[in-house]
């Protein structure tokens, strides 16, 4: 390939893919839908938040580039109809990327953990994932190819005390993407996951107690392993792409940390030595 064309396809590195992004009307979703269209991709947002949907996609000339549906992904006829959607008005689906979730109470402790809202969490969480996945697969498996992406949390490879439903849900989307990731290997489907740090996105700022995005960020980066760099929904957006492109065309069943090696501390026993030489 000549150089002008390697150029070319690392510029648009989506050209003529068709991706479904649930929770795309907010957040990390809406960040992904947004750098998809950059790269070319032909995108359709599923999400419970009509406003936001629409408002996105009047931002782009044409329904051709980026479109709108309602879908609760804890609803099967939605999610259903959400993946033919995407097929009979862009053609085909390339990139699942079952992103939508919501964060329940923040509640941690065990005994006050409401039996109800535990439910509900992985209603949307692990049940609108697996919903996702399955449709998704519907479509893929006689194509032959795709790529399936969830979003997972980093309280998946290390625990932060996070309320249970939560963090029961986030393992649950590993477990899905890696047995995925086994079985669809022999229909050339990809499937990852993504597990972000913090980032100030209106789930996050809810579960703050709705503070300012600034002052979320500045919580976050005060305890993140990084320091200097704030991170934000737009590099959880290059992850996705990364994994949704056919640079990745080998990479399956792997969890992305997105978390400056923030899982690889341990904050504990640094500040127990720490007070014991102060
Ligand atoms: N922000 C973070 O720090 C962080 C960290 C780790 C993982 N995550 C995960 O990232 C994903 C996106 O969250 P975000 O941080 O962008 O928050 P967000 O609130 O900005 O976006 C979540 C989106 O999901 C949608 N949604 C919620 N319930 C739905 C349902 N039943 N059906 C369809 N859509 C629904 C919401 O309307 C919203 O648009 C979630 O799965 C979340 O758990 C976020």
């Amino acid at each position: 390939m000549s150089s002008a064309l390697s150029t070319a396809s690392a510029t648009r590195r989506l050209e003529g893919k068709v991706a479904l992004i649930t929770g795309g009307a907010s957040g990390i979703g809406e960040s992904t839908a947004r750098l998809f269209i950059k790269h070319g991709a032909k995108v359709l947002i599923a999400d419970v938040q009509d406003d936001l949907g629409h408002s996105l996609c009047q931002e782009f000339d044409s329904q051709e580039t980026l479109s709108y549906i309602y879908c609760d992904v804890t609803c099967d006829s939605d999610v259903q109809n959400a993946v033919d959607t995407a097929v009979s008005r862009y053609g085909k689906l390339d990139i699942m990327f079952s992103n939508a979730g919501i964060s329940g109470k923040p509640e941690t402790r065990i005994l006050s953990t409401e039996n109800e809202e535990f439910k509900k969490v992985l209603d949307v969480n692990a049940f609108g994932a697996f919903l996702g996945a399955k449709h998704a697969a519907r479509v893929m498996i006689p194509a032959k190819k795709g790529c399936i992406l969830f979003t997972s949390s980093l309280v998946s490879v290390c625990c932060m005390g996070s309320p249970y439903p939560y963090i029961a849900s986030k393992y649950a989307v590993v477990g899905l993407a890696k047995n995925l990731c086994v079985e669809l290997g022999k229909y050339g489907i990809r499937v990852n996951s993504i597990s972000p740090f913090g980032v100030a996105t209106q789930m996050v700022r809810d579960a703050f107690g709705n503070r300012e995005k600034k002052e979320i960020e500045e919580i976050i980066s005060s305890v993140a392993n990084l320091k200097e760099v704030v991170l934000e929904a737009d590099d959880i957006a290059e992850a996705a792409l990364y994994l949704a492109s056919d640079e990745s065309k080998y990479i399956s069943g792997i969890n992305l940390a997105v978390d400056g090696g923030y899982s690889l501390t341990n904050p504990t026993f640094s500040s127990a030595m720490k007070s014991l030489f102060s």
